[in-house]
């Protein structure tokens, strides 16, 4: 994928991996919009004020963009949060309700606001955002979970639905990154930069992979197929301990 002359918008790109990715295609020299709810953090790339959550704030944000950016060619899905939930406790439902309609929900309205203008244009691409944990469960963050296993599947038939229109879907497939307080609480989470690094790495490779999975998620991605999933999944339940009464 080339990175160096695209525009491209980054749902989700106020803060955190989103932000670090729009820094690295605007230094690669890519016009960037970063959007999200707090775009008064950003004072650097040009940002869209949306909500993932509110149909209008999406179709605001997208004629917006596309009036400002008609050749707009690349849209990442990066929005989301990661909540622990206790699910011995039925109160974490509003919990899970939040973690699918920003990290799920939100997911498929942003693609669906600019899935027209794509095929439109007949080329771009899609950059959908799941999580190692899609793939070995982190008990602690269940609906987090789930909701990043449905981005995965999702994402798979999307791109079989947009075969042969020119326009691409990409799964960034992150470990532990040391954002979103993480690098408080998680020793073993990777450097942004060092996160990034790699990402464009593979991002840059032709073809580009339907996956990027760096070094340190491959072990989360693959450990079904390499018999380690059992083991994986009984020793990141000890994190459940941590919940009160436990
Ligand atoms: N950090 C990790 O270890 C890790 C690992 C695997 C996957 N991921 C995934 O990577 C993505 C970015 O995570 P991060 O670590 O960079 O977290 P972050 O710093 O908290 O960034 C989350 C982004 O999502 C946006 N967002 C949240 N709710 C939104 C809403 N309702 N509407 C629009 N935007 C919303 C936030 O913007 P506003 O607050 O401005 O709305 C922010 O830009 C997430 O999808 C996360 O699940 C992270």
């Amino acid at each position: 994928m080339d990175i160096n002359n695209r525009t491209v918008l980054i749902v989700g790109g106020t803060s955190g991996i989103g932000r670090g990715l729009a820094r690295r295609f605007a230094d690669a020299g890519s016009t960037v919009i970063v959007g999200g709810r707090n775009t008064s953090q950003v004072d650097d790339l040009e940002t869209v004020t949306i909500d993932v959550t509110d149909p209008d704030s999406i179709t605001r944000a997208r004629d917006e963009v596309l009036a400002a950016h008609p050749n707009l060619d690349l849209v990442v899905t990066m929005s989301g949060v990661m909540i622990f939930e206790d699910l011995r406790d039925p109160a974490h439902f509003a919990q899970a309700e939040t973690t699918i309609n920003i990290n799920l929900l939100g997911t498929i309205r942003v693609l669906d606001a600019f899935t027209p203008h794509l095929i439109g244009q007949g080329h771009g691409d899609f950059i959908t955002v799941n999580s190692g944990i899609a793939f070995m469960p982190f008990p602690l963050m269940a609906t987090y979970g789930a909701t990043k296993a449905a981005v995965h599947a999702y994402s798979e038939s999307f791109r079989q639905h947009l075969a042969g229109t020119g326009v691409g879907v990409t799964e960034l497939v992150p470990p532990a990154v040391a954002t979103a307080g993480q690098e408080k609480v998680n020793p073993n989470a990777l450097p942004l930069d060092a996160f990034l690094d790699e990402v464009l790495g593979l991002l840059t490779q032709t073809p580009t992979p339907n996956e990027i999975v760096v070094e340190r998620a491959q072990a989360l991605r693959w450990a079904e197929r390499d018999g380690n999933y059992a083991a994986m999944l009984e020793q990141r339940s000890q994190s459940l301990t941590t919940l009160p009464g436990r």
